[in-house]
């Protein structure tokens, strides 16, 4: 069965509108829980614009399956180590960026990510690399020996037409060099309640982390009902 996790990053965009505790991340997490999701991701940003630390150290004990989102740091791997999430997905940040903007440069920075992740495989995180569907950055991944690669679907998401079919056939691709290399697939970035149709074509899924469709559909018809239909879309996928 293909696995939700909830980005709930964007509850907590609300509530540092007005720097106060509502709507509560927390809160949230546990609509999502109740809805039936498998697991909650959360992105603890350098500039803390939306999930705070105080966030991630609750998170950490209320969650059954947290992710902890976050760049490649001494700082971030610092503060996931003392709160042991259960998985942490390393993505590439820069200050300025809206959302997270392509994958990580796994190539480039190999020496940092490898001692990060035996950091985190020491402790029992298990260790997923954002990453674009590129054959090169697929292979170094396994090689670095994370369990899993989340494949960003953000190029996909903001396609459309014959374009979008291309970059689905890349993303396709990339999961069966995946697979094949040993390394298990999740996907993310951009995937709502339309375009779930196409991504359930990407064979080899084993979770997909949705934030944006899903808050923002929770406005108009609630968390736990939100996280539902996305569930039910995700139901019918084969792998
Ligand atoms: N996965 C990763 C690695 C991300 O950076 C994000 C955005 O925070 C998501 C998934 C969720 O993307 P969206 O909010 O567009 O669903």
């Amino acid at each position: 069965m293909l696995k939700l996790g909830v980005n709930i990053d964007h509850v907590a965009t609300v509530r540092q509108a007005r720097l106060g505790i509502e709507p509560s991340p927390m809160k949230a997490a546990d609509e999502c829980e109740k809805a039936g999701c498998f697991g909650i991701t959360a992105h603890l940003r350098e500039d803390r614009r939306h999930i705070i630390d105080s966030d991630i150290v609750a998170l950490a004990k209320q969650v059954e399956n947290l992710n902890m989102e976050m760049a490649v740091t001494d700082e971030m791997v610092d503060i996931a180590l003392a709160n042991k999430p259960n998985s942490v997905c390393l993505v590439p940040e820069k200050r300025e960026e809206l959302t997270t903007e392509g994958g990580l440069d796994v190539i480039g920075i190999k020496d940092k990510l490898s001692t990060a992740i035996s950091r985190f495989q020491e402790n029992g995180i298990l260790v997923s690399l954002f990453i674009d569907p590129e054959e090169d950055q697929i292979r170094m991944a396994a090689e670095l020996g994370a369990e899993y690669i989340e494949l960003h679907t953000g190029t996909f998401a903001n396609a459309d037409g014959e374009e979008q079919l291309t970059e689905l056939d890349r993303l396709i691709e990339g999961a069966k060099l995946a697979h094949n290399l040993g390394i298990k697939v999740n996907a993310g970035h951009g995937i709502d309640y339309v375009n779930i149709e196409l991504i359930k074509k990407i064979p080899h899924l084993v979770e997909l982390n949705i934030g944006h469709s899903i808050v923002s559909r929770s406005i108009f018809v609630g968390m736990r009902q939100a996280v539902k239909e996305m569930i039910d879309l995700m139901a019918d996928y084969t792998g």
